[in-house]
């Protein structure tokens, strides 16, 4: 039985963005954050390519996968599934807004049903040992967030959740895309402090426009973890201080230069295993955000990187773009 993972400090599940490439990156980073995969429905962990769909490397925990899907009885096969993989924590999406999701009635239209995913935490608890959280919004379209946040929570921590993670804003299922969805509905971190204030034994992390660890950390007076989304992947440098701010432990790297290094052996492995070295640094391109040579940075890596023969040479040459910049500009000052 796998040991909950602590959920101070998290990076959420993005698809198309948290595959297991950038997760191992963002491993490099911070040795403790627990790292969320991409969405993945229960039928696709249960009919799919599981090797594709499930595939991570040892370094890569804690890492949690999240599921998508309204059927119980799915979803519990699914978890076992995902158990018998080595996952530290099953994450039910309660969250997104996307059409195709709502077409197969799971995501954040189960809002609306609090019941139907308080049988779905109870149908995966009953499967398996590891924790299963949910992952939320305040509600959805007209509903009332007060009593919609109340009720899921109500209901999944009956029904044996480990953990509530709340995106601070409602979705809007008209109208607007997924993307409008992550920026529109106002943020109200208010709500996810009164959930917390009402249920203080339930473990409830934050998520939604937290773009600095400072401002993230100061949400730990109010709830008991932080979940970064868009921050983490697109200035991923930021997760460097993540280990010792949030759990009091020295950091792994001085810098980016030095994380990139030791980042090496994994993408060499990658690359002798037939992969592409763009599987890798696309996640990589938000490194040294504002730095002089940054721009020739990501500039070299989108030219030079995508073409199938690229190998590590390229990525340090995209590097020394940096270091010299910088050199030439202490040289100057
Ligand atoms: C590209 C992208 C893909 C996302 N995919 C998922 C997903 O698969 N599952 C999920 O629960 N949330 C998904 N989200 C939402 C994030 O997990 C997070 O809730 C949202 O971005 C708000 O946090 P942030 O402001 O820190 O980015 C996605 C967000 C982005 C930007």
């Amino acid at each position: 039985m796998s040991t909950n993972p602590p959920r101070t400090f998290s990076v959420a599940p993005m698809m198309d963005w948290t595959d297991r490439h950038c997760r191992a990156f963002h491993r490099v980073l911070s040795a403790r954050a627990l790292l969320y995969t991409e969405m993945v429905t229960a039928n696709a962990v249960i009919f799919g390519d599981r090797d594709r769909l499930l595939g991570y490397s040892p370094q890569e925990h804690p890492i949690a996968l999240q599921l998508g899907g309204s059927d119980p009885e799915a979803l519990a096969k699914a978890a076992a599934i995902c158990a018998d993989w080595g996952y530290d924590e099953i994450n039910l999406n309660v969250g997104c807004p996307s059409d195709r999701v709502q077409g197969g009635n799971f995501g954040a239209c189960l809002m609306r049903d609090p019941a139907l995913v308080a049988s779905c935490v109870a149908a995966m608890k009953a499967e398996v040992a590891l924790p299963v959280t949910v992952k939320c919004r305040l509600g959805v379209d007209e509903q009332d967030p007060e009593e919609a946040l109340d009720a899921l929570a109500d209901s999944v921590l009956a029904a044996g959740a480990d953990g509530l993670i709340v995106h601070a804003r409602k979705a809007w299922l008209q109208g607007l895309s997924p993307k409008e969805n992550r920026d529109i509905p106002p943020l109200d971190y208010d709500r996810v402090y009164r959930l917390k204030a009402r249920l203080p034994g339930a473990p409830i992390s934050l998520n939604g426009g937290l773009t600095t660890l400072e401002t993230a950390q100061a949400q730990l007076a109010h709830v008991d973890g932080v979940m970064l989304g868009r921050a983490a992947y697109q200035q991923p440098e930021l997760l460097l201080r993540v280990d010792s701010l949030f759990f009091g432990e020295a950091d792994g790297h001085a810098d980016a230069f030095a994380a990139v290094e030791a980042f090496e052996p994994y993408i060499a492995a990658h690359l002798a295993a037939g992969g592409r070295l763009h599987d890798i640094t696309r996640h990589m391109l938000g490194l040294f955000p504002g730095r002089p040579g940054a721009r020739a940075y990501r500039r070299h890596l989108a030219i030079e990187g995508v073409k199938p023969e690229a190998g590590l040479d390229v990525l340090r040459i995209a590097v020394n773009e940096v270091r010299r910049a910088e050199e030439r500009r202490s040289l100057v000052a």
